[in-house]
Formats: structure tokens, sequence, C-alpha cells
């Protein structure tokens, strides 16, 4: 997601204090509805992410800039079009994320519009509840609206993201003391007009429930609700709209482990409740060289639930800066995940977080890191590319 923090950083967030005259280290210092510090701390600098969300990072030019003057040293070879490959081995569709300020950029819309690369998109941001009901009651559809029609007009499916997360969530939700049964129908009421407003999709409903050892993420909803939220947002999503595919979805379930088993408990005690669930969606964002060896096994457990699996927000990240040898390692890594879902028939489709490293969230979250996208930030292909069409064959 254009912003998604790991849990430490989510952590030491919530410890900042809340009022300073300067934003400390990774705090936010700007964005829409914004009413803190624009400035930072001695050594940062409030580097723009996008129109919700500014944030202090170390030193004084951001990391996006190495990125950029990083030659490519090596490029693709294949033209096959992601998703004429993806469809031909029989999944729904290939799929990039995108975001409002993007769609300014011509050259990038040009590549994002190309039904045979991307017959899908996410909006990054836009659907966020930050993004769509900021006070409560008040629901702001504009920019959603403006991925829409993107969508529409260029024939592609679109991936609703997302109704109930812990992050980018207003703080009159987080910070609004409701009990029980009042956050339960917050919960509904927001759930049941984003889907409606967004009817015909597949929808991340729940983002991110978990911790890495598989526990409870101790978000508002959790230690209000308990672990019922899930269902709540479920089951206001299918009201909504009966026709739309309920996601949940997280990260770091690429592989089996004890946070890929919390996401099977979980779906088996929806499915044991009579709770609507149609799939898992498995975020995907990943490292060179450190990507799983159990993402097909674990696609697969899934699958053995009886709900579908997506890929829904992959890029896989290096530490720069770019050499011939992480762009070959990460073509590996790339035809290894792609190979997995296609290998399973339940595996539905997959969605790279954007596909230009112009636009990758990447750097500006991973100090040092970049370079994660089948594209580079001058719109050339990568060997990353011919790893997705090899994944596919
Ligand atoms: C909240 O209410 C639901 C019933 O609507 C109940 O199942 C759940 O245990 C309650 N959660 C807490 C933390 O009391």
């Amino acid at each position: 997601m254009a912003l998604k923090y790991s849990i430490s950083f989510a952590t030491l967030l919530a410890l900042l204090p809340l009022a300073t005259a300067q934003s400390g280290a990774w705090g936010q210092c700007g964005g829409d509805g914004w009413t803190g510090p624009t400035t930072c701390i001695a050594g940062y600098t409030c580097t723009y992410s996008n129109p919700w969300y500014s944030q202090c990072l170390p030193g004084t030019a951001s990391a996006t800039v190495s990125t950029t003057t990083s030659a490519p040293t090596s490029t693709a070879t294949s033209s096959a079009g992601l998703a004429v490959v993806a469809k031909a081995a029989g999944k729904l569709y290939f799929g990039s994320a995108t975001d409002n300020p993007e769609l300014s950029d011509a050259p990038y819309v040009a590549i994002l519009s190309d039904t045979k690369e991307f017959n899908q998109i996410t909006p990054g941001n836009s659907m966020k509840w930050d993004a769509t009901e900021p006070s409560r009651g008040t629901f702001r559809f504009a920019n959603g609206d403006a991925i829409v029609d993107l969508a529409k007009n260029n024939g592609q499916l679109l991936r609703g993201h997302t109704c109930v997360w812990h992050s980018q969530l207003p703080s009159w939700v987080t910070n609004g003391g409701f009990n029980n049964a009042t956050l339960q129908s917050i919960i509904q009421t927001h759930c049941s007009t984003v889907v409606d407003h967004y009817k015909g999709q597949i929808w991340d409903v729940v983002n991110e429930p978990f911790n890495e050892d598989g526990t409870w993420r101790t978000s508002v909803f959790y230690n209000t609700i308990g672990p019922e939220y899930v269902a709540v947002a479920l089951r206001a999503a299918r009201a909504a709209d009966p026709n739309a595919k309920l996601y949940v979805n997280d990260y770091n379930i690429d592989g089996t482990g004890a946070k890929s088993t919390a996401m099977v408990n979980l779906v088996k005690s929806l499915q044991a409740q009579g709770a609507p669930i149609d799939g898992v969606g498995i975020q995907g964002h990943l490292i060179v060289g450190q990507v799983p060896t159990t993402i097909q096994a674990n696609i697969e457990q899934f699958a053995a639930l009886g709900v579908e699996v997506a890929i829904t927000e992959l890029d896989i990240r290096m530490t720069l800066p770019v050499t011939d040898a992480l762009l070959q390692q990460q073509k590996r890594d790339y035809q290894t995940v792609i190979a997995a879902c296609n290998a399973v028939p339940k595996c539905v489709g997959v969605t790279i977080w954007d596909y230009t490293d112009k636009y990758s969230w990447v750097p500006s979250v991973f100090n040092g890191q970049g370079a994660a996208l089948p594209w580079d930030a001058n719109f050339n292909k990568k060997p990353a590319y011919d790893g997705i069409v090899a994944g596919f064959a």
C-alpha cells in the first residue's frame, strides 16, 4: 500500500508524543486533514508520499532519487503482456495497484491502461477509511470514483481496498471511545456504505488482522469487539453487495508458518459461523533472495478450505543500488511466486503493488531499499517481467 507500515513502525508511531513542534523520526508531517507539525527533527526531511501522507525520512533526499538515477543494467526481452499470459494460464487477471496523484502522468497511465499488461487495478489509498469516511457519517467517494472510472473505461476488473484496517484509520474511530455495540454498528455502516457504492467488485474487506506470531493484532477493532469484528465486516459487505468477492488480506502469509496457520484457522472459524468468506489475499511484499520456499504449499492449504486465493500486493524489493546480479535474482524470485500461484487452480490472480519503481511505496518505508517492481522508474521493463511471463508458462 502506498503506505503501509511494519508493526514496529506502527508501534514507534504510537509512542511518539502527540503534539510536538516538529515531527520525529518516521513521523507524519503532512497530508489531507493533518493538523500536526509540518517540519521534522534534525536529520530528517518531510517527504511527500501521497495527498494523505507526508513523512519524516532520514537525511535530506528521498531514497527514490537513487532509484531513478540508477540506469538499468539489463532489461526484459519478452513483450508477451502480463495479463495475456495470466489469462492463457487460466487465471482471471494480472493487475496493478495505482493511486490518484499518478493519474496525471500520461506515460504512466498509458501502460497502466494497457489491458494486455493489466486487466485489473487496485486503488492504493483512495478507498481506505481515512479517505472514504474522514468524519463519522461523512463519505467521500471522488478519488475512489476516479479509479473506478479508469477501470471501467479500460475494461479492467477492480479490487476494492480496504474496508477495515488498523492503519490509515481516522482518529474519530481510533480514539472515539466507542463501546462494543457502537463500534460494530460503525463497521456495519462503513463497510455497507463503501461496498454498496463500489458494487460488483472484489473486496479486501479486512486487512492485516494478525501479528507475526499468529496472535490477533490489537487494533481498536480487536480490543473493543474481539475477533468477531471480522465477521461483522464480512456480513455487512455481503449484505451490501451479494455479488462481491470478499477477502481477508494480510502480509507475511506468503509461505507456511504461524501467521498463515492463523489465517487458516480464521477461515475455518468464519465458515463454521456461516460468515461469508470467499478468498484469502496474500499480499506478497517480499525481499530479493528471501522468497519463501513454501509458497505453493501455503496457497494449497488455503485452497483446500474451499476459498479462492489471490496474490494482492506483490513486490520484491532489493537493497540499493540496483545491480545486474540483483535484477537476475529478482527475475527468479518473481518467477517462483508466479509459478506457485500458477500451479494452484484456486489461485485466481496476481496484483503487483504498482508496476513501476517510480511509484513504489518501498523507498519511503524501507530506508535504502527499492527497485521492487517489474518496470523501472523510467518505464523500462526489467528482467523481473520475463520472470513473471516464465512463471505463467
Ligand atoms: C462484543 O459483542 C459480541 C456480540 O455482539 C460478543 O460476541 C463479543 O464477545 C463482545 N466482545 C467483547 C470484547 O466483549
